[in-house]
């Protein structure tokens, strides 16, 4: 879990959520809070930028840009000094020329994963930061399971991160001294992921050593069958697929047809020894149950025993600060020693 200076959700309802983020407090859209009734109503006044469609409606319009299908198309709205700074229109001209946030604002906007990593943050034109915080549950059993794993095995535990977006899982798998191999179809955000890894090199946090990782832009189905094919083995995988999306060269993702044939092709990636793999969902009608049974029927497809494998399956909520929790996705993990014939 994050500690509560880095990351919480301070309340949500009508539609949004008003969530810390280090130092800013930010107002965003959020289709799980519809329905909901917003309980602190001052809290949402110290907010530092909210986000916006452009005509300052709470109106979205859907993005036809698939790569970037995250959410909907806005702009983020400095509402105090501390917003300014970091979603005023002079930064925005200056990062524009420069991509580089640090020498524009003279500090990276990062927050701090429990002294293991840092994740830097950045105000995307479809509302979302770099981070699901709702995945910080994740993380700590990720890196639970690969520490366990490291010992057992009496070696670094290989790990495959597919749709890893900007890298909190691999950095969880890294932190636990797993090699990992970070894959996602945009080349930005695999960019973003590397620099996260950076930063958390650099930030001196006092309990950190994160084993090698190779960074791929790929297709994860491609890159799937490819490593089949080299007969290379994991011990872990870890995805986590959107309904809807492009690979690297814009082949056709859709969660429906190609979820279910690639757990199979995943399965023969497994060394079969301790394994494990972690898959979430945010899409309706892949809740957890159905994912654990998707992992189930894959394991009992492509192995001959699969006794020793224990599944921890949960819907994952974030706990505002008045209680209330908020619906955030599913995880299904499976985990233990597998034969083949
Ligand atoms: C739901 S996000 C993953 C979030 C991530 N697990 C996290 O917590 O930060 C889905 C990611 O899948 C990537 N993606 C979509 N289609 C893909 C494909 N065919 N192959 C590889 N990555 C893909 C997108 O670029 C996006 O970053």
């Amino acid at each position: 879990m994050f500690s509560k200076d880095q990351y919480s959700l301070i309340d949500f309802g009508n539609g949004r959520r008003l969530e810390r983020f280090g130092p800013l407090v930010l107002d965003r859209p959020c289709p799980g809070a519809n329905g909901f009734q917003i309980k602190n109503r001052q809290a949402w006044q110290k907010a530092d930028a909210r986000f916006e469609d452009r005509r300052g409606v709470n109106r979205f319009e859907v993005s036809k840009n698939v790569s970037n299908a995250l959410g909907f198309r806005g702009i983020w709205r400095p509402l105090t000094d501390r917003g300014e700074l970091y979603f005023g229109v002079e930064q925005k001209r200056e990062r524009s020329q420069d991509q580089d946030v640090d020498k524009v604002s003279g500090r990276p906007w990062t927050i701090s994963y429990n002294n293991k990593f840092v994740l830097e943050l950045k105000g995307s034109p479809f509302g979302h930061v770099g981070v699901f915080p709702e995945q910080a549950e994740n993380w700590d059993r990720i890196f639970d399971l690969c520490h366990n794993g490291c010992e057992r095995l009496q070696r670094p535990l290989r790990i495959l991160n597919l749709f890893g977006y900007t890298g909190g899982s691999a950095l969880a798998a890294m932190a636990a001294g797993a090699e990992t191999t970070h894959l996602d179809a945009t080349r930005n955000v695999v960019a973003q992921a590397k620099r996260n890894a950076a930063l958390s090199f650099q930030s001196g946090e006092k309990d950190l050593v994160l084993a090698p990782v190779r960074w791929i832009v790929d297709d994860a189905v491609k890159f799937v069958k490819r490593e089949i094919k080299r007969e290379r083995f994991y011990d872990g995988v870890i995805l986590d697929p959107p309904s809807y999306g492009h690979g690297a060269r814009g082949e056709v993702w859709r969660l429906s047809r190609d979820l279910k044939p690639l757990l199979d092709k995943i399965m023969k990636l497994l060394s079969g020894e301790f394994c494990f793999v972690a898959l979430s969902g945010h899409t309706p009608g892949y809740e957890a149950p159905v994912l654990e049974r998707m992992l189930r029927i894959a394991f009992q497809e492509n192995f001959t025993s699969t006794k020793d494998i224990k599944y921890h399956t949960k819907t994952l909520g974030i706990q505002s600060q008045n209680g209330s929790t908020l619906y955030s996705g599913d995880i299904s993990f499976a985990y233990g020693e597998v034969k083949r014939d």
